[in-house]
């Protein structure tokens, strides 16, 4: 593991401990720790209570039938997600109430309240039936984050159709492989969004994703940024005319509880990206309940969840959990600083924003910015703060808590994957003694783990790989269409065990570290990325001949994507030559996989088998000693590999 040992150093001399504030404990949603022992002793009857506030046309026959690796919860139960999400408000006379205070870039705003999200939904429902997808369809969404990917995503949802949101920071040829893999019928898009002052297309890509895809009819387009752009009548449809035509109501779809909502595509240990697949009831239950504990839920709270929607995050925790649970959301299109360092604060103050979750990668560049930008405003509407998506540091925790939460708001920090489909590993912030750094403990229910190589539980004060010995609600349900590869990577490490890929340590509390991951997925900014995807990137370049790639820790990034790379004879490593791969990178992937530095060398350091030795160049990019180099069959190169780091460029 990289860094590894470094970082238990560093966490093992962290002794600050903070437990609830005995105001916020006195109020939470969540205050009797019984609840743990309570799931444990019969975790079914457990999911079964917590099952029974949503609304089922058909009662379970059964919670849960585990037949490993595969789940399937609330057996023969028959719902739908967005009659939980809005109809079940709105008839309880909740209509009125805000569910989405969208903040555009440019300085728009819009005030969508549940009753007029419904009205919304309905009438895109039936635009998707009038483009003939049925129940089933795949449907894929390439949009910026305005208030129409919601109702995107909850229209198919109406009709039992599975979306597969693509990032809008995916390329076009991004775009095209998750649009292939799942056979989607319609892409809804939007002309471009706003991003630092910007505008970012979308619809050049979705053009060609579409021209590359036979099984796409039609593409469905919002109007965001009005710059101008192809427009062909045959294939595009216009999102704002389609909705005015179309009927204001429409049937929710019964769909049986292990019905697909969704697929989401996250990067892997190879260079093909894995559709996670979820389901509907499991996922109904899990994200609303988690999303009650963790952030305590009340009435009253305006949440903010400043992730992007076109990730997990985005999906269970902008969308699916807070609507599920009748919340009052703010959700800004556009970045932290524009058109200023503090207009996340700005937002906070105006809005009166009580709880904010966010990522660590985030926090440790408005550290970098100073504490002048948050000093500039009211933000005592807060009263609780999350975490997610990578390990965050004692300091930029202490700094979060400091300088955004006043020294009074308990932080969240939680563990959690887009197989997982709900936050696992958490405080609760009404019951936990927190410790900066630490996800702390499993969430009620959640059977986590640390073991050794041999698949034995490690005592207290030690290390290993984090596992989940059994099911959860929201847990994936597969990978589409890839049964072997579902086994292979997450349940043959440790048979019958789900092994997450990252490393982990209990303290001597028992309190859970996470370490990063312990294959070869980076995660930069909290973007999930693959060693092996940028290297077939980079490799696609006809002046590459080969290429190694590795994440190295970053202070702002959490990781940085490090690249070396063998040019092909009589091409130079200029200048321009690096510039030239990393958009070459951007064009394949998106722009946040583009190398940080490039190293050009005319070898890469193998083993007599032929392996690249990543873990060298680990040491190399992170200007360690070297480790051991005596299986390499050539042991030379290290010296010139390093001379050239030592002199290379980084962006
Ligand atoms: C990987 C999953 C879960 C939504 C965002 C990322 C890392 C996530 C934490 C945390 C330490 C974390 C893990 C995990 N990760 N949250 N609180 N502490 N590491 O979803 O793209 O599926 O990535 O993110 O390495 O395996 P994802």
């Amino acid at each position: 593991m990289p860094g590894e040992h470094e970082a238990i150093e560093n966490l093992l001399a962290e002794s600050r401990t903070f437990p609830p504030p005995p105001a916020f404990a006195a109020e939470a949603v969540v205050s009797d720790p019984a609840i743990y022992d309570e799931a444990t002793a019969d975790l079914e009857g457990f999911w079964a209570k917590e099952a029974t506030d949503f609304h089922w046309y058909r009662e379970w026959d059964r919670v849960l039938n585990w037949e490993p690796p595969f789940a399937q919860w609330y057996l023969g139960a028959t719902t739908n997600i967005t009659y939980n999400c809005l109809d079940r408000h709105i008839e309880a006379g909740g209509g009125d109430k805000v569910a989405y205070h969208w903040v555009g870039e440019p300085g728009d705003e819009r005030t969508i309240t549940y009753a007029e999200l419904h009205e919304d939904v309905c009438r895109a429902a039936n635009v998707l039936e009038r483009m003939g997808v049925g129940t089933g369809d795949r449907v894929a969404i390439y949009m910026p984050m305005i208030p129409e990917i919601v109702v995107a995503m909850l229209a198919c949802a109406r009709i039992g159709a599975p979306h597969t949101v693509v990032f809008g920071g995916f390329s076009a040829e991004a775009l095209t492989d998750r649009v292939h893999d799942c056979e989607a019928k319609v892409i809804i898009t939007a002309d471009g969004g706003w991003r630092r002052g910007q505008v970012s297309d979308l619809k050049t890509a979705a053009d060609q994703a579409f021209d590359n895809s036979p099984t796409v009819d039609l593409k469905l387009v919002v109007r965001r940024t009005g710059h101008e752009i192809q427009w062909n009548d045959d294939e595009d449809i216009w999102w704002h005319e389609a909705m005015e035509a179309a009927e204001a109501t429409c049937e929710p779809v019964e769909v049986d509880s292990e019905h697909m909502l969704y697929l989401l595509y996250t990067s892997g240990t190879t260079g093909k990206p894995k559709g996670i697949k979820h389901t509907t009831g499991g996922y109904m239950v899990g994200t609303a309940v988690t999303h009650r504990w963790v952030f305590d839920i009340r009435p009253e709270d305006v949440y903010w969840c400043a992730a992007d929607v076109g990730w997990v995050t985005g999906h269970s925790y902008i969308v699916y959990g807070p609507l599920l649970n009748h919340t009052t959301s703010v959700m800004y299109e556009g970045t932290p600083d524009y058109p200023d360092k503090d207009r996340w604060w700005d937002i906070i103050e105006r809005h009166r924003v009580s709880i904010l979750y966010c990522a660590p990668t985030a926090i440790r560049m408005f550290m970098k910015w100073g504490d002048a930008y948050p000093a500039r405003h009211d933000m005592s509407s807060l009263r609780l703060l999350g975490s997610v998506g990578e390990p965050i540091n004692p300091e930029a925790w202490m700094w979060y808590r400091e300088h955004i939460g006043g020294d009074r708001c308990p932080i969240v920090d939680t563990w959690w994957q887009t197989e997982t489909g709900t936050i696992l590993l958490s405080p609760l912030p009404g019951i936990t003694t927190t410790k900066p750094g630490s996800a702390t403990f499993p969430l009620p229910g959640v059977a986590a783990d640390v073991v050794d190589d041999a698949g034995n539980s490690v005592p207290l004060g030690h290390g290993g790989y984090l596992v989940l010995r059994k099911p959860w609600p929201a847990m994936l349900r597969g990978l589409y269409r890839d049964d072997e590869r579902y086994r292979e990577t997450y349940w043959t490490r440790f048979p019958g065990v789900y092994f997450a890929g990252d490393g982990a340590k209990r303290d001597e509390d028992g309190y859970f570290w996470l370490l990063g991951r312990v294959d070869d997925v980076m995660n930069v900014s909290g973007h999930r990325i693959s060693t092996t995807e940028v290297e077939s990137a980079l490799v696609e370049h006809p002046a590459v001949a080969e290429a190694a790639v590795v994440g190295r820790n970053d202070p702002v990034t959490g990781q940085a994507v490090a690249a070396f790379v063998v040019l092909r004879a009589g091409v130079d490593g200029t200048q321009e030559m690096h510039g030239e791969l990393r958009a070459h990178v951007a064009g394949l992937i998106g722009p946040f996989a583009k190398p940080k530095s490039i190293v050009f060398t005319p070898d890469l350091p193998k083993t007599r088998s032929g392996k690249i030795m990543r873990r060298l160049l680990r040491d190399i990019s992170e200007d360690r000693q070297l480790g051991d180099i005596t299986t390499l069959a050539n042991a030379d190169i290290m010296e010139a590999i390093a001379e050239q780091a030592a002199v290379s460029p980084e962006d």
